[in-house]
This record gives C-alpha cells, sequence and structure tokens, in this order.
C-alpha cells in the first residue's frame, strides 16, 4: 500500500490469544446457534441435517475460517483495507464485507431487543408481576406489534453494543467475551442437565440423533443448501468479520489452531443448544419441534410456563440471558466490522482513528437500517408498514420479500455472503494461492498440517459448494 503505515498500537490489539478466542468464538455463537440451529434442524429432518451440516463444517468451514483469519493477519486490516492490500482490483469485496456489516448488525440487534425484552419478562415475573402484558405464552404474537417497544428495546441493545464497541479491542470487546462466554458455557450446561433431568425430554435426543435418511434422500438440496447457508452464519463466516478479528493477532498465534478451536467450539455450541431447546420442547411443549422461527420466541415461553412458579420464570431468565449474552458477543463483532473500516481508513490517512465517533455514527446508520424491522410484525399482516412483498404488490410472495428482516438476511446470508466465500477461496486457491495462506501460518515457525486437504479445499471444493448454496437461493427465489 502506498498509505502511510499504520503501526499497531494506534489501531490496537488483543491483550492475550485466550482473549481473541473467547471474542472469536463468541462472534461465532449466537442467535445463529441457539435459535437458528434447533429450529433448523427441527424443520430439516433432524439428524440428516446434522449429519450434512457436520460434513460441511468439516469441508467448507474449516477452510474459509483459516483462510479469513490469515487474510487478516498477515494484511493486518479490516476486510477493505486487506483486500486492497493484497490486489486493488479486489477491494470490491471488503466493501461487501462491510455492507452485510450494516445490513446484519441491523437485523440482528432487532432480535437482541426481543431477547432483552424477554429477560425483563421473566425477571418482572419472577418478583410477582406480569411480565408478559396479559398475553401469557401467546407473548410474542402481541409483542411484534408494539412498534414502539419494539423500538425502544432495539435502541438499549444498540447502546449496549455500542459502549463495547468504544472500549475498542482489547478494553471492550475482548474484556466483555472473556466474560460472557464462559458464563453462558457453565448456564448452558446447567440447563441441559435440568432438561434432561424432566420426564420426556429423551425423545428429543431420538429426534435428533437417530438417523432418518429417507428425510435426505427426498431432500438433499434443500438441506444442503439451508446446512449451508446455517453453517456460515453460524460461524460468522463470508464477509470478513474474521478477517478484522484475524488483523489485530500477534504474529506468534497459532492460525490453523485457532481456527480448527473456534469451528469446533462453535458446532459444539450448536448442538449443546439444540439438546436444551430440543428435549425442552419434547418435555414440555407436546414435541413441537417443526415450529420454524417462532421455537425460540414462542415454543419457549410455553416450555418455561409448563415448568411453571418460581422455578420456570428463574430458568426461563437464565435461558434469555445466555441467549442475550451470545447475541451481545455476535453483534459486536459485526458492528466492529463497520468500525474498522473507517478507523483503518482514516488512520492511513494519517488522522486520528477517532474510534468512539465512529463507533456511534455507525450504530446510527445501523438502527436507521433497522426501523423498517421492528415495524412490520416480521410479516404478520395489518403492521404499522408494510413488508417489502406487499409493498411490490406480489401475489405469491418469495421468503425474500415476505418480511424486511428476511429481505436484509436473504441479501447478506443468500447472496453476499456465498459470494464472498465463493470469490475469497477461489482467489486463495487460484491467485493468491495457499501458500500464501501455509506462509502466513508458519512465520513464527507453527507448524502447517495438512496442506493438501486445505489446498483442494481452497481449489476447488468449497467453490463448488458455494456455487450450489447460491443456485439453491436463486432456485427457492422463483
Ligand atoms: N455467527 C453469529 C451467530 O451465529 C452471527 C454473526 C456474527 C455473523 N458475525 C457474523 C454472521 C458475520 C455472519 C457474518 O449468531
Amino acid at each position: 500500500m502506498d498509505n502511510k503505515q499504520v503501526t499497531k498500537s494506534e489501531r490496537g490489539g488483543w491483550g492475550s490469544h485466550f482473549g481473541f478466542l473467547m471474542a472469536a468464538i463468541g462472534s461465532a455463537v449466537g442467535l445463529g446457534n441457539i435459535w437458528g440451529f434447533p429450529y433448523k434442524m427441527g424443520a430439516n429432518g433432524g439428524s440428516a441435517f446434522l449429519l450434512v451440516y457436520l460434513v460441511l463444517v468439516v469441508l467448507c468451514g474449516m477452510c474459509v475460517m483459516l483462510g479469513e483469519l490469515a487474510i487478516g493477519r498477515k494484511t493486518g486490516l479490516g476486510p477493505v483495507g486487506a483486500y486492497k492490500a493484497l490486489c486493488a482490483k479486489h477491494t470490491w469485496l471488503g466493501y461487501i464485507g462491510v455492507l452485510c456489516g450494516f445490513l446484519i448488525v441491523s437485523f440482528y440487534s432487532v432480535l437482541g431487543g426481543i431477547v432483552l425484552r424477554y429477560c425483563v419478562g421473566y425477571i418482572v415475573s419472577m418478583f410477582g408481576g406480569d411480565g408478559w402484558a396479559g398475553q401469557g405464552t401467546g407473548f410474542f404474537g402481541y409483542f411484534l406489534y408494539q412498534g414502539g417497544e419494539m423500538i425502544l428495546y432495539f435502541a438499549i441493545f444498540m447502546a449496549l453494543n455500542v459502549v463495547i464497541v468504544m472500549g475498542g479491542i482489547k478494553g471492550g470487546i475482548e474484556k466483555f467475551s472473556t466474560i460472557a462466554m464462559p458464563a453462558l458455557f457453565v448456564m448452558l450446561l446447567g440447563i441441559i442437565v435440568y432438561i434432561l433431568c424432566q420426564p420426556g425430554a429423551l425423545e428429543g435426543y431420538k429426534f435428533m440423533f437417530t438417523p432418518d435418511f429417507t428425510y435426505l434422500k427426498d431432500n438433499f438440496f434443500t438441506v444442503v443448501t439451508r446446512a449451508a447457508g446455517q453453517m456460515f452464519f453460524s460461524l460468522s463466516l463470508g464477509m470478513g468479520c474474521m478477517i478484522g478479528y484475524g488483523s489485530y493477532l500477534s504474529k506468534k498465534s497459532n492460525l490453523q489452531k485457532s481456527a480448527v478451536t473456534i469451528v469446533i467450539s462453535d458446532t459444539v455450541i450448536a448442538l449443546m443448544a439444540g439438546c436444551a431447546v430440543l428435549p425442552a420442547v419434547a418435555a414440555f411443549a407436546d414435541q413441537s419441534y417443526g415450529k420454524g422461527p417462532g421455537l425460540l420466541f414462542s415454543t419457549m415461553l410455553t416450555v418455561f410456563d409448563n415448568m411453571g412458579g418460581f422455578l420456570g420464570n428463574f430458568i426461563g431468565f437464565l435461558f434469555f440471558f445466555l441467549v442475550l449474552l451470545a447475541a451481545v458477543t455476535s453483534s459486536i463483532s459485526l458492528l466492529e466490522v463497520c468500525t474498522t473500516f473507517v478507523v483503518d481508513k482514516r488512520l492511513s490517512k494519517g488522522k486520528p482513528g477517532n474510534r468512539k465517533i465512529v463507533t456511534t455514527i455507525a450504530a446510527v446508520i445501523a438502527f436507521v437500517i433497522g426501523i423498517p424491522v421492528t415495524l412490520d410484525a416480521l410479516g404478520s399482516g395489518n403492521a404499522a408498514i408494510m413488508f417489502p412483498g406487499e409493498i411490490l404488490g406480489l401475489e405469491k410472495v418469495p421468503m425474500f420479500f415476505d418480511c424486511w428482516l428476511d429481505l436484509y438476511d436473504g441479501i447478506a446470508e443468500g447472496i453476499l455472503m456465498p459470494v464472498g466465500a465463493l470469490v475469497m477461496t477461489f482467489l486463495i486457491g487460484w491467485v493468491y494461492k495457499t501458500k500464501m495462506v501455509k506462509d502466513e501460518c508458519e512465520c513464527e515457525g507453527n507448524k502447517f498440517f495438512a496442506f493438501k486437504f486445505f489446498d483442494i479445499c481452497f481449489k476447488v471444493v468449497t467453490p463448488i459448494i458455494m456455487a450450489i448454496v447460491l443456485y439453491g437461493q436463486i432456485a427457492d427465489f422463483f
């Protein structure tokens, strides 16, 4: 780069390798694991979905994770600066990442706001009040139409993110994740054990782990597309989030080991979330697994309601508080992509980074983008504003257009992220060459394992699977 060389101290960096791992695992573990994974597994054939998911994690997730971390550390810059440094012609890939960052953090924080409202609801109920506005287990359907309250909780959740990201890499993101992630793990473990002891819970495990391949045979394409989309989202891949986190990493850190640790941890926690949610649904909510997105926000309400009394409210609070921690450690990584982009740019021009102001402005932009998501009642109809399909006057509304959240999610997760991952792995395999990743991993004496495997994944396997996913998305659209 012809720009001014930016020193590490101006940008900041992780305080310890453990801190980095907690932040990166924190980014990966989020609503995608606790909300998305159990319901997608529930709706896509249980064990068959799990099997495909695991295969994809090994064949794609691992190498994309490693690729992003390596590009980040090699260049020491966020996605836009990193691609520009590698080859100016590829800078657009970085901009796609920043665009995804804004789109995802906006709807993600609306969901985070709802989770926050549930925590408040359980606290109020625990102390004898009615946290559910007289709606009982029907609260979710009611809350969706409370636009003002949705915006309020969305704003509080966003403000929480701003405070953390303002604190910088070490003093904000790392500090929060190092406390939140172990706490989350312990709470999740406690809930799993408690649920396991309830009569009827084992049905949920049977549903998860009994192989049923007829479903897979009949729906192979759909299962692969859904599992791959879920995997990318869950691992925070395809939009440069891990490029950013990698850029703050010291040259001594073992990248390959880190990539494997992050991927395994995320997968284990998704499975653990499945082991908390699905057996709970089996024991307390008549095995209604296939409820789609409502699984977390309405079925789980029924679960804790049927548990009854103070205990039900207490476990309910613990569960949603754990979801809240998971959501915050993820959304800060998305807001960080938007922040890093501007801070890097300012530093390279010799200006002060102004992280605090930049973070605030980025959050305000994301907040404005997110407002439609709070007002269309997730496409349930008769809401304060119309959803995209309604505005376009479509007779048959494809998934993309059935609410603002699905539109943002469809553009980011459905199109931009698979394109990002496809082009990135292709570039690593054929243009920058896998050796670049190997050299970066080995730069301070760490050994690189399984070069052939990663080389084939970068060159062929991941690009092909990404192309299938894109095709599946586009076919879904029509
Ligand atoms: N992985 C997070 C989850 O599972 C969400 C997330 C954080 C994300 N950063 C991301 C998704 C970057 C895609 C890209 O909830």
